[in-house]
């Protein structure tokens, strides 16, 4: 949960810097025709994407979960011409839920949506030899978060950045009494697993706000 200030000063700050189109808002109004309405990026979360893959010329993005598509457009709209989003989505009613929105922004040619579970698709990238992603957002479900950014690490090269969302599961992943719970100890091993690979450099943020109290990791292929 966030305070009612908290979420003010997220409104506050997204209603300032953050310009959301008719198809972002209707992306992100679509968050309830899927199978999890409001895990979607917060609009703020979303534009820092975007930032995050302009600022490294991100070419080719993959994300791990697509829900309605809300990030994968930020994504896409970020990875400039000749630039590919993919994105992995178990779901088949969120992946037509995607696809709608993904025409509707515009970038429906940019991104290729793998239906399936992301870990299959993912070692599906791999096994066919992929050319090396400069972006991956992990934001799928929570207990294979190491499984994802092992995977991650065969996906990517050195330069490449990671995102991992939901780190912070409202404070639990630094209470004992959590630590057993499946989605905390996703969080606890793909840290670990980050903190004890030396490709892998990072760091990791709390946020409050619109979508209550988490965070996000970033981890840089620096090998
Ligand atoms: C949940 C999942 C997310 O990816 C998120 O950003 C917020 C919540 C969830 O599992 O409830
Ligand atoms: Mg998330």
């Amino acid at each position: 949960m966030s305070t009612d200030a908290q979420i003010a000063v997220d409104d506050y700050l997204v209603a300032t810097l953050v310009d959301e189109d008719d198809a972002l808002v209707s992306a992100r109004e679509a968050a309830a025709e899927t199978t999890m309405p409001g895990a979607a990026v917060a609009p703020n979360q979303g534009k820092l994407l975007a930032m995050l893959a302009a600022a490294i010329g991100a070419h080719r993005v993959l994300e791990l979960g697509t829900l309605a598509g809300y990030s994968t457009i930020w994504l896409a709209r970020a990875v400039g011409p000749g630039g590919r989003v993919v994105t992995l989505e178990v779901s088949e009613q969120n992946a037509s839920v995607a696809r709608r929105n993904l025409d509707h922004a515009g970038v429906g040619d940019v991104v290729d949506i793998m239906l399936g579970p992301a870990a299959e698709s993912a070692q599906r990238l791999i096994d066919t030899g992929q050319e090396p992603f400069d972006l991956v957002f992990i934001d799928a479900d929570k207990p294979s978060n190491a499984t994802y950014l092992r995977a991650a690490l065969e996906l990517t090269r050195p330069g490449s950045l990671i995102v991992l969302d939901n780190v912070v599961r409202s404070g639990r992943i630094a209470d004992a009494a959590s630590a057993e719970e499946p989605d905390v100890r996703g969080v606890h091993e793909a840290l670990a697993l980050a903190a004890s690979d030396p490709r892998l450099d990072g760091t990791a943020l709390q946020t409050v706000g619109s979508k209550g109290w988490d965070g996000f990791a970033l981890f840089r292929r620096v090998a």
